[in-house]
């Protein structure tokens, strides 16, 4: 695994919170309804419902956080450092009343060129409640990057207003035959195209679990040329955007520095530290849910991806890892942040931003408790603003 050599023993606070009235309700809902994936698509709703034309959505002016980059792309401005994972809003959906959970930024899609049903077989999504993990295998449901990117384009000026920045997640229509990289290339560069008119930024999904042996960061030498053509095609376009790359947690050390070194390489303005951790490799992650106890998530074997509070300890020595060897990489942090001391400490690692999405199935109201957190924690430090923080 990635940077487990680092710090391995370095004993982590325990990020303890009082569970409330409400993480009760929602213990409660998800046993009444439980479908976990009807669960999750009523998040747009939820937006929808919290937000109110007489409430203003409160931020923190301390926790305001102004994204810069090394390569000069445009800065995004978000209320909060805290961004909505890729996977939390598929389709753009009430994209204009995401501000209401506090967020700075959403990360809509994964986007493909085509809409896409994903994975046929049902249930697609698992709570697993000891680990406060979930499996997911709905494999790239989107309804395309037409419908997506209008969304984006539609809500952005409201978006901004409530500084909520904007970004599309975009990854390769999954019926292209798995050999043929170039297909590959020119269907990631037209839905590249779309997302880059519309989003603040575009975050490519290289390593879906759900992709297994076809995932492109599996592949170096495809990885390199996606990205050089990604980097080529940007040049053209005006203004700079930022564009990340999402990479997997599963990578051991030294598929994970050859990775970095195609990432310095080409360009790219940054990384999202991690995606999903690939259930069929479930062993390394040393979880409280036995094997025994693991649901098959659907039926065609295709196992998925693990997200929640398993994922930290490994997301932390990453970003300290990565931070040291590429200093002007932006870094956004991803992987069971659940806590507000978690981002503080990933900000104090180095990274830019956090993004989360588990943290909601488990924690009502959780953007901003996360805050709350976050801003009592900086205390402790002495940061009174997010910018104090002192980083490697
Ligand atoms: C239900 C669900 C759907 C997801 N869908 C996507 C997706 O479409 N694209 C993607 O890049 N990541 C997807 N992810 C991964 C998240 O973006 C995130 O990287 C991961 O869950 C780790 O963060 P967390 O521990 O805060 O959930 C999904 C995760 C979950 C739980």
């Amino acid at each position: 695994m990635p940077g487990s050599h680092i710090n391995q023993n370095k004993k982590l606070p325990s990020y303890v919170y009082k569970s409330g009235l409400g993480d009760f309700f929602l213990r409660s809902f998800n046993k009444i309804i439980t479908n976990a994936e009807f669960r999750h698509d009523l998040l747009p709703m939820v937006a929808r419902l919290l937000d109110s034309p007489f409430k203003k959505t409160f931020h923190f002016s301390e926790l305001e956080k102004i994204l810069k980059f090394h390569d000069n792309s445009m800065p995004i401005y978000m209320g909060s450092p805290f961004m909505l994972a890729a996977g939390g809003n598929k389709s753009g959906k009430n994209l204009n009343h995401f501000h209401s959970f506090g967020l700075g930024a959403v990360t809509l899609g994964t986007a493909t060129f085509k809409p896409w049903t994903g994975n046929p077989y049902r249930p697609r999504v698992r709570l697993l409640p000891k680990d406060y993990a979930i499996i997911n295998n709905m494999g790239f449901n989107n309804p395309g990057i037409e419908q997506i990117a209008y969304a984006a384009d539609f809500h952005l000026g409201r978006c901004h207003r409530q500084k909520l920045a904007v970004g599309i997640s975009i990854a390769e229509t999954p019926d292209i035959e798995p050999g043929n990289h170039q297909a590959k290339i020119e269907d990631l560069l037209k839905t590249f195209r779309k997302a880059y008119r519309a989003a603040d930024y575009i975050e490519v999904n290289v390593s879906n679990p759900i992709s297994e042996e076809t995932r492109i960061d599996w592949q170096k030498d495809f990885l390199k040329n996606l990205l050089a053509e990604i980097m080529e095609f940007r040049k053209a376009l005006v203004p700079r955007k930022a564009v990340f790359i999402k990479l997997s947690p599963d990578m051991n050390q030294s598929s994970l520095d050859a990775t970095l070194e195609i990432i310095s390489d080409s360009g790219v303005t940054g990384v999202v530290l991690f995606n999903t951790f690939p259930v069929n490799r479930v062993q390394y992650l040393n979880m409280q849910t036995t094997e025994a106890q693991f649901p098959q998530v659907s039926k065609d074997k295709k196992k998925g991806g693990i997200s929640g509070r398993i994922l930290y300890k490994n997301t932390l020595p990453a970003v300290t890892y990565i931070r040291k060897q590429l200093p002007k990489l932006t870094i956004i942090a991803s992987g069971g942040v659940d806590h507000g001391a978690k981002a503080l400490e990933l900000l104090e690692a180095g990274a830019d931003a956090v993004q989360c999405l588990s943290v909601m199935a488990y924690r009502w109201n959780a953007i901003h408790r996360l805050e709350k957190e976050l801003m009592a924690a900086m205390g402790q430090k002495g940061y009174k603003f997010i910018d104090n923080i002192v980083t490697p």
